[in-house]
């Protein structure tokens, strides 16, 4: 089977044109990196039909970047591509006829997750779209995070019935799943290993031949499909796990009435000698659209009628959905320390004026996805508190209105609760912060332990921090 494909992909010749579907934070750098290799003549990113996709599409022909928040070089990176005529974005899936690889990034949410049912309605029909187009000797690449099974399963499935081809046979068919994070893309896309695993040996060897020229760093590791997706799926919950872990023991450490992060460096000494104690950091929730999903994906992979028996107790859940719970309940605790100090101050949050700092899930973007601030939005707004939201990337969020204007959002606050890490909030000045709230003693609540508690209790304030044992409790000066 696969000397046909190896046959076929031998009379196509190198890689020169390459197809992106789906433009979002990891189909768009990825484009704009394959574009710049010298021996790529073309690359076309494919964006779906919705009015939000059209936009995005005629911004990326002007050579401008989608994205905002900071993202180094990609905007640059775009626009070079653009005006050298190797990039170009479209709606029109015709050219994937021409293409020699197509790599697919699409999102790839749950529609439930306790059930354990994604919603892979933008997946199929992006490899709908991609096998009605596909011609002999193409590589496809699953680049999106999948459950296990998913390449060798539906997506083979899909590609085959859209195309009349056969997967392994007619065309090449790869998962390799992108390891970046909002904030440096183009920097981890170049710099980390990469996961590249076909449905076979052939597919193997052309994805491969795909992704060694965009690495300046990392290195491939060649890989089964299958194992590719455990391996993505695993290692996004393992950071999640292990954030979990962190957040477990802030909650102990604030009962304990220690400091967590004075813990965390006595834990962290312990090294050498291939010991390491090394711990992440607690805070105000997981957010974004990658670690609170993947563990879903991972479950789901164990459980998909093709997988084998799990030796497990059926009663007993599992340590990775236990782990996820842990990391959700991080904003409801951010409410209660926010309860705790305005008690402390003789306010209750039922007709508090907060302001909630940061709706982006991570500091200095705008990608707001399942971010840990909607969920204390929405139980303060509950409680009957008055929220206001400001962020200095996010524009716009169905849920609450989002404001640029710091010290508008600041002026009469009773609470100001931070729980994005952006860089100007780390800035802020308890006299300035105390002057806009207008009131003797106004609550702050530290999500991500981004300012030291002293100069704010000094100041007036009735102080909270995640993790922050041993200031919790302090006195009102
Ligand atoms: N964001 C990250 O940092 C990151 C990191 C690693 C892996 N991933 C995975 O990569 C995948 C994509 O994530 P993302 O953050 O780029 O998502 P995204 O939402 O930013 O981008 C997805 C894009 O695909 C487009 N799209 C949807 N259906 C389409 C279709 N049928 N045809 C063409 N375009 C279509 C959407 O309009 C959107 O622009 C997900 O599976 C995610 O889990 C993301």
């Amino acid at each position: 089977m696969t000397d046909t494909l190896s046959e076929l992909i031998k009379a196509r010749g190198p890689i020169r044109r390459i197809g992106v579907v789906g433009m979002g934070y990891v189909g768009t750098p990825a484009a704009a990196l394959f574009a710049d290799l010298p021996e790529i003549k073309e690359v076309i990113g494919f964006e779906r039909g919705s009015p939000v996709s059209e936009e995005k599409v005629a911004t990326l022909n002007r050579g401008e970047c989608p994205l905002k928040g900071e993202e180094p070089g990609l905007a640059e990176l775009i626009k070079k591509v653009v005006a050298a005529g190797t990039f170009r974005a479209t709606g029109d899936y015709a050219p994937v006829t021409d293409l020699d690889a197509v790599t697919i990034s699409v999102q790839t949410p749950f529609r439930n997750k306790k059930d354990l049912i994604p919603d892979y309605t933008p997946l199929k029909s992006a490899l709908r779209s991609v096998g009605e187009h596909l011609t002999e000797g193409t590589l496809v690449v699953v680049e999106s995070t999948v459950t296990p099974g998913t390449t060798v399963g539906m997506a083979r499935e899909i590609l085959e019935e859209a195309s009349g081809l056969v997967a392994g046979e007619g065309f090449a068919l790869a998962h390799a799943p992108e390891r970046v994070m909002v904030g440096r893309l183009l920097k981890n896309i170049k710099e980390h290993d990469r996961c590249v695993g076909g449905i076979d040996e052939a597919s193997t060897a052309r994805a491969v031949e795909l992704y060694a020229p965009l690495l300046t760093a990392g290195h491939v590791i060649p890989m089964t499909a299958t194992a590719a997706e455990v391996t993505k799926t695993a290692e996004n919950t393992f950071r999640d796990l292990q954030i979990a872990a962190a957040n477990q023991l802030a909650l102990y450490c604030e009962a304990m009435g220690v400091n967590f992060y004075e813990v965390r460096t006595g834990i962290a000494s312990l090294k050498g000698e291939g010991i390491t104690r090394a711990i992440l950091w607690p805070g105000a929730g997981v957010g974004g659209h990658c670690l609170t999903k993947d563990t879903y994906h991972l479950e789901r992979g164990v459980r998909a009628p093709g997988a084998g028996a799990l030796d497990f107790p059926a009663d007993r859940e599992s340590l990775y959905t236990l782990a996820r719970g842990i990391n959700d309940f991080m904003p409801h605790h951010m409410l209660t320390l926010t309860g705790s100090a305005l008690e402390q101050a003789d306010k209750d949050l039922d007709g508090a004026k907060i302001a909630l700092l940061g709706w982006a899930f991570i500091a200095d973007s705008d990608d707001a996805r399942e971010s840990p601030s909607e969920t204390y939005y929405e139980a303060a707004t509950a409680a009957g508190a008055e929220v206001r939201v400001h962020d200095p990337w996010v524009r716009h969020a169905d849920e609450a209105e989002i404001s640029d204007d710091l010290e508008a959002v600041l002026s009469g606050a009773d609470a100001v609760a931070l729980f994005t890490a952006h860089r100007e909030y780390r800035s802020l000045d308890p006299e300035r912060v105390k002057t806009l709230c207008g009131c003797e003693h106004p609550a702050v609540i530290d999500g991500r332990n981004l300012i030291a508690p002293d100069p704010w209790i000094e100041a007036g304030f009735s102080y909270r921090g995640i993790g922050r044992g041993d200031r919790n409790t302090h006195t009102l000066r």
